[in-house]
């Protein structure tokens, strides 16, 4: 082979092997790869703000940017056909998804969810819950998942929610509805959250009791005994703003 040939063919290879790597590159870069994040949001009891809270996480991470979805996977208790918690986390969202995805079950009586599941003839299964969370996480960079009622409800037979927390493995966010009696449900709840083997990112202290009493010495008892940080105090208000309200809340601060 002439001498000049050669040294054509061996630098168009050499070309073309760099171009095919970088666009090999670029292609990788421009892939649809979400990284998604979220929390589990549990709380000290039924009625004591984690979807009032969750709402406003959601505010806050939409503020940051972020493309997030509220996911209600067990609802217990229906309005008229609607239930408001996936209302709400629906409202507060920035992300369109089905209500099949967001709350995979929903429960007509609003009684314990296991035994409202059993008069509908329903099992909860937690791998279609399990499904419907990996779905919202491909379109979302955060997904809040409200829990159900306090950290141990059961969910069937022989589960309950924290084996719904550990399925997803999401750091907790635990919602103290402040108000007498709290500081046992709070510290009770913590130390199932640790044996459950999950992070707790840190705890809001919601006050859901306009009357309640030594407010500061309260949430003081729980700082110096809650080893996560107070992500926030949220005051009681009857006409809440979310958007100002979501500014009370301090993510940590990789997010
Ligand atoms: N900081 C607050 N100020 C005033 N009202 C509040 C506050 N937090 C919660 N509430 C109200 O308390 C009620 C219960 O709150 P929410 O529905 O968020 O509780 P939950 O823990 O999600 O209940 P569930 O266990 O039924 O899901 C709601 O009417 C809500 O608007
Ligand atoms: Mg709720």
């Amino acid at each position: 082979m002439p001498k000049k040939l050669s040294i054509f063919i061996n630098l168009y290879s050499a070309v073309a092997w760099i171009l095919h790597n970088k666009l090999r590159g670029r292609q990788s870069r421009f892939q649809f790869v979400k990284v998604t994040s979220g929390f589990f949001i549990t709380g000290t009891d039924t009625g004591i703000g984690k979807t009032f809270i969750s709402c406003l996480l959601l505010h806050a991470l939409s503020a940051k940017g972020k493309s997030v979805v509220g996911m209600k996977p067990i609802a217990a208790g229906q309005d008229n056909g609607k239930w408001s918690d996936v209302e709400l986390l629906r409202t507060a969202g920035n992300t369109q998804v089905s209500y099949k995805l967001m709350n995979p079950y929903a429960l007509d009586l609003p009684i314990a969810p296991h035994i409202a599941a059993e008069r509908q003839e329903i099992k909860i299964d937690l791998a279609v819950i399990d499904h419907a969370f990996h779905a919202l996480a491909k379109v979302a960079d955060f997904v809040i998942v409200e829990g159900v009622g306090g950290f141990l409800v059961p969910v069937n037979e022989n589960q309950d929610t924290s084996d719904m927390a550990q399925l997803f493995g999401l750091p907790v966010i635990l919602v103290v509805g402040m108000r007498l009696g709290c500081l046992n449900h709070a510290l009770l709840t913590v130390q199932a959250i640790k044996e459950a083997g999950l992070p707790l990112a840190g705890w809001v202290a919601n006050c859901i009791d306009p009357e309640i009493q030594a407010l500061e010495e309260n949430i003081a008892a729980l700082q110096h005994r809650i080893d996560s940080p107070l992500l926030g105090t949220i005051p009681f208000d009857n006409i809440p703003d979310m958007l100002v309200l979501s500014r009370l809340i301090n993510f940590p601060n990789n997010i």
